[in-house]
């Protein structure tokens, strides 16, 4: 079994060129010697990721962005005081970073991670570890230790046990790049806080710009099994128009009360709080991806900046672009 708790282990399995799987407060990456351009294409080849998309840099400490970075504005050392150790990814303009870990690009992601388990390990190993999430490309990204071994069996040798992940979703990312700041991934940090440190409004994203963000691929996060995002209001009247055709459906919602859901469906029950939906989506649509059904519905959260993050998730994990299209389709008989 490579689940260890031998954090001194892992450094030194990091040293020698090795990857090493370990917790955050977000999601398990999947690390390796950031310094170390081989050990860092280990990464690629486990992930099967093209080569061409970048490689957070995770540091221990935020005087390590100087190792990473160049040109680094004051606004990046202002964010990285209040949000750093935590949930907050920056983009900023290459400096020693190795282009294997940024995917050819100018440019490096960094963060300084808020979880116990990998402040230590960091500590330990003294450098910088160039870490995506510890799932195979384009999959649900892990939450527990369990998942990274369901994702790569003992490919992976080394996976550091932290239990569960607190925020259970992949850290907001902001681009220091230009002026202003751009943000490409909306995560447990509010847009409103950040905006109280830069002083201004942060643009999202162009829906159309080509930004080599695999986060930002329309489908990422994906289960295999079909995923349906529904308006609650209509989440009884698809699930029943599915099960007419003869499919095994598991239906995940916050509002649906049990009476109200056609016989025969499975309901998942989710928490109404933004943040512990959050922790618990990756884990859930792990567990129903599992079990045998045709189609997982999932019941839209409210489009409100709270969900912002989860509702960014769900709609790349959704295996429909619109979801108004697909229930009118769905609930026509056939
Ligand atoms: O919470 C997280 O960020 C987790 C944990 C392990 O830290 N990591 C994670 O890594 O989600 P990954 O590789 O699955 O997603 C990182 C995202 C990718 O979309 C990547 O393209 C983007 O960060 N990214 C990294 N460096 C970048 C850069 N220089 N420019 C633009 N995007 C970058
Ligand atoms: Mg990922």
């Amino acid at each position: 079994m490579p689940i260890t708790r031998d954090i001194a282990l892992a450094a030194r399995r990091l040293r020698a060129g090795q990857v090493v799987a370990f917790p955050t407060e977000t999601v398990y990456g999947l690390g390796a010697d950031a310094g170390n351009a081989e050990a860092a294409r280990r990464i690629f080849a486990l992930k099967g990721r093209p080569a061409n998309h970048p490689l957070i840099v995770h540091i221990g400490e935020t005087r390590q962005i100087e190792d990473w970075a160049r040109d680094i504005p004051p606004l990046a050392w202002r964010l990285a005081e209040r949000f750093w150790p935590g949930p907050l990814t920056l983009i900023l303009k290459r400096g020693q970073a190795p282009l294997e870990v940024t995917g050819g690009q100018d440019s490096v992601g960094l963060r300084c991670p808020s979880h116990p388990v990998a402040l230590d390990l960091l500590r330990q190993f003294g450098g910088g570890i160039a870490a995506p999430s510890a799932n195979r490309f384009g999959r649900v990204s892990p939450t527990r230790a369990e998942h990274v071994v369901a994702e790569f069996g003992n490919a992976v040798e080394t996976i550091l046990e932290g239990g569960d992940c607190t925020v259970g979703l992949e850290s907001t990312i902001l681009s220091l790049l230009g002026d202003p700041p751009v943000l490409l991934r909306p995560g447990a940090i509010a847009r409103a806080e950040m905006e109280a440190i830069i002083g201004a409004p942060i643009p999202g994203v162009e829906p159309n710009t080509e930004v080599r963000a695999p986060g930002l691929l329309d489908s990422h996060y994906a289960p295999d099994t079909r995923l349906l995002l529904c308006r609650a209001d209509r989440l009884a009247t698809l699930t029943a128009g599915l099960l007419g055709r003869g499919h095994r459906v598991a239906v995940m919602t916050r509002t649906l009360p049990p009476d109200d859901l056609p016989p025969g469906a499975q309901r998942h029950a989710m928490p109404t709080d933004p943040a512990d939906y959050g922790r618990q989506l990756y884990a859930s649509l792990r567990t129903l991806d599992s079990e045998d059904f045709d189609d997982i519905i999932v019941e839209q959260p409210p489009d409100e900046e709270p969900w912002r993050a989860v509702n960014d998730r769900l709609g790349r994990a959704s295996h429909e672009s619109s979801m108004s299209i697909a229930t009118e389709r769905l609930v026509e008989p056939s």
